[in-house]
């Protein structure tokens, strides 16, 4: 039996989950499950990153001390994870004491070892709010290529990377004031020391290929020291005997993977934190992570754990970034979904099983897109698997009493398919979930042919019963072993399969062995088809929630002018079939064609109510496409949390009038 410990990268203490979060969640998640229900043991780990600027800039607008302000946000991440039925070992902080003392026996081992050396650099530094500024809260024009309005690290438009203080006219996007260049100390980890070391470990260890060509470019060169202290105001922790400095949040983020394993520990005689972490442990070590962390988790957390003394990881398993409807998903476009606003709409198993269908073991993007998985999740999910057990067991109930024949009706199908249990296992193990899942489809394609070419409905009526029976036996057996399949992304749905099939709780090793001369409970729908309503609704909400958040202080004259506002005449005002926020609006703004518009008013108003008035349109918004149709601009509202009040001009105003 082999025990395996899994992480996934711990999500900032920033903000609510997000459907990416959820990816990586469901991806670790499946592998754990299928390591347990194969036999092996594997425990998976995770915590909050809580540490960093932007959490302590953002408790301070809340006007929170960050430790509190981190907590519920914690048990937020806690509760959406599982109910993605998403199941840690444990879920820490990076908060927490384990990870303040492993960080300092850490750090305390680096110095020891003579890896630390201390260096004066310069940094942006801004004088209004007194803190030295993270490269990203640093905004100018690129010194390349000129662009405007790039961040302090790297330009959009041509790529280069730089320091903020290469930039030209630079600005603190926390004060919108002109930072100044001050000098601080700093530590740094001579990452170097370990070159040989880290070629070593990938030489050794099975890596992806593209996690391997990254090390090897970055190998090319020497490999440059690297940053671990931040100066005060910072939330994290004071690094011993350097007063006023703290260590850097991804310093201590990977060692939050530790802390939450030795939380676990202190609590459970099931595991040993030095049994695991010791040059000669026998566990396998693996860290799920998205691809644009694996310059932290190839490259420093290796040298760092072979610095102080602990073993290496196995490998990492790096996956792509999540696409919406092939976009990068983004607040401030509108592209966002929360992993609670889903959840308020859709299934859960829905999207693991989406997921799942949709990942492999490369870094290429996947794309979550909406139309694809309601077609997928129907016909798949719905229309070849549960349909199995409803065909079947209606039969059985009818005339049987739910009991299953005493023999396989086709033994060499059954032979076919639990056959194909190794190449599925194998394909889990490689965490090519998409190429499993084709197989298992193929598997209820055989099953419903079966059952297609063997019509029970037809042999009920020439009353030839015990062949119905026999028939409909095969048919759970086969469900059973798909469900078998299946279990590690639809867990859930899983368990209701068991209680249906009145068994206890299914294992690879079950494959083998049919389930016969058994009584079986009665069939309740295990799922529901995705309905385009929800998909709306869905929709509705990110366009309702998510507009975007103004982050600076004030905008120039330059910025509003750019904002075109009309008179609108209210033409007509109709309800969209499946909306519940929205309404739909055709404006007269002064042009040759009416102007579509969907907006979030249908809590407040009725359309018969609103059509003939006038009100302000933003007129030179991007034309959005939503499911329903284009929306051409935006209504103007005030609004509370409960209602939205539209606004009206004055008598003489007329369509297309400027607002200015
Ligand atoms: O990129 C992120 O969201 C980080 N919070 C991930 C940290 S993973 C690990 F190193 F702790
Ligand atoms: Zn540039």
């Amino acid at each position: 039996m082999r025990k395996i410990i899994i992480t996934s990268a711990l999500p900032y203490a920033n903000g609510p989950l997000h459907i990416g979060h959820i990816l990586e969640g469901v991806q670790t998640d499946i592998w754990a499950r299928f390591q347990n229900i194969k036999g092996n043991q594997c425990w998976y780990f995770c915590a909050d990153d809580a540490h960093g600027t932007p959490i302590m800039l953002k408790a301070a607008e809340q006007n929170q001390d960050p430790e509190k302000f981190i907590k519920p946000i914690r048990e937020q991440h806690i509760k959406d994870f599982s109910k993605f039925n998403i199941e840690f070992s444990n879920y820490h902080t990076t908060h927490s004491k384990e990870n303040r003392e492993l960080a300092n026996t850490i750090f305390k081992k680096l110095e020891e070892n003579g890896d630390i050396s201390s260096k004066t650099i310069q940094q942006a530094f801004d004088q209004v709010k007194n803190i030295f500024l993270p490269d990203r809260y640093v905004q100018g024009i690129c010194p390349k290529c000129n662009t405007k309005e790039q961040h302090g690290d790297s330009c959009e438009n041509c790529g280069a990377t730089y320091s903020p203080l290469e930039m030209k006219d630079p600005i603190s996007i926390l004060s919108q004031t002109i930072p100044i260049t001050k000098e601080s100390e700093h530590l740094f980890f001579k990452l170097n020391n370990y070159q040989k070391i880290l070629i070593e470990w990938l030489k050794t260890h099975s890596l992806q290929p593209e996690v391997k060509n990254k090390l090897l470019e970055w190998f090319k060169n020497d490999l440059r020291d690297w940053d671990i202290s931040r100066d005060h105001p910072y939330f994290g922790f004071e690094i011993p005997n350097h007063p006023n400095k703290y260590f850097y949040v991804w310093l201590d983020a990977p060692i939050g993977y530790l802390a939450s394993i030795l939380n676990y520990t202190a609590q459970t005689s099931e595991l040993d934190f030095d049994e695991i972490w010791n040059k000669n442990s026998d566990y396998e070590v693996y860290h799920f992570i998205g691809k644009d962390i694996i310059y932290f988790h190839a490259l420093f957390w290796p040298a760092i754990l072979t610095a102080s003394n602990y073993r290496t990881p196995t490998s990492i398993f790096a996956h792509g970034f999540l696409t919406i409807n092939g976009n990068k998903m983004s607040k401030s476009r509108g592209n966002f979904i929360a992993a609670k606003q889903y959840l308020d709409h859709l299934d859960p198993e829905h999207l693991r099983y989406y997921f799942a269908a949709k990942l492999s073991n490369t870094v290429e993007d996947i794309d979550f897109n909406l139309n694809d998985y309601m077609l997928r999740v129907n016909a798949d999910l719905v229309g070849k698997f549960v349909n199995i057990a409803s065909r079947c067991s209606g039969f059985l109930a009818k005339h049987f009493e739910n009991k299953l024949a005493n023999k396989l009706h086709n033994e060499e199908l059954f032979n076919i398919v639990s056959g194909k249990s190794e190449q599925i296992a194998t394909l889990y193990e490689n965490r090519e979930f998409s190429k499993a899942i084709r197989i298992i489809c193929e598997c209820a394609d055989l099953t419903n042919q079966y059952i297609d070419q063997n019509k029970p409905w037809q042999l009920i009526k020439q009353k030839d019963i015990s062949l119905v029976q026999d028939i409909c036996t095969m048919g759970v057996n086969l469900f059973r072993l798909l469900t078998i399949y299946l279990k590690p992304i639809i867990p859930m749905m899983a368990i209701s399969i068991e209680n249906f099939l009145n068994i206890s709780s299914l294992t690879w090793a079950d494959i083998k062995s049919p389930l016969l001369s058994h009584t079986i409970n009665k069939f309740t729908p295990l799922t529901k088809r995705i309905e385009e309503s929800q998909l709306i609704k869905l929709q509705e909400h990110n366009m309702e929630q998510d507009k975007p958040k103004i982050e600076n202080e004030h905008i120039t004259i330059e910025d509003f002018s750019k904002v075109e506002l009309r008179i609108a005449k209210i033409v007509s005002a109709s309800h969209i079939e499946g909306a519940d926020l929205l309404l739909k609006l055709e404006l007269d703004v002064g042009e040759e064609k009416l102007r579509q518009v969907f907006a979030g008013i249908k809590k407040t108003y009725d359309p018969k109510d609103i059509e003939g008035r006038l009100t302000i349109l933003v007129a030179n918004l991007k034309p959005r496409k939503m499911r329903f149709g284009i929306s051409e601009g935006m209504v103007l509202m005030a609004c509370n949390k409960e209602n939205v009040y539209m606004l009206s001009p004055d008598s003489g105003a007329v369509p297309g009038m400027l607002v200015k």
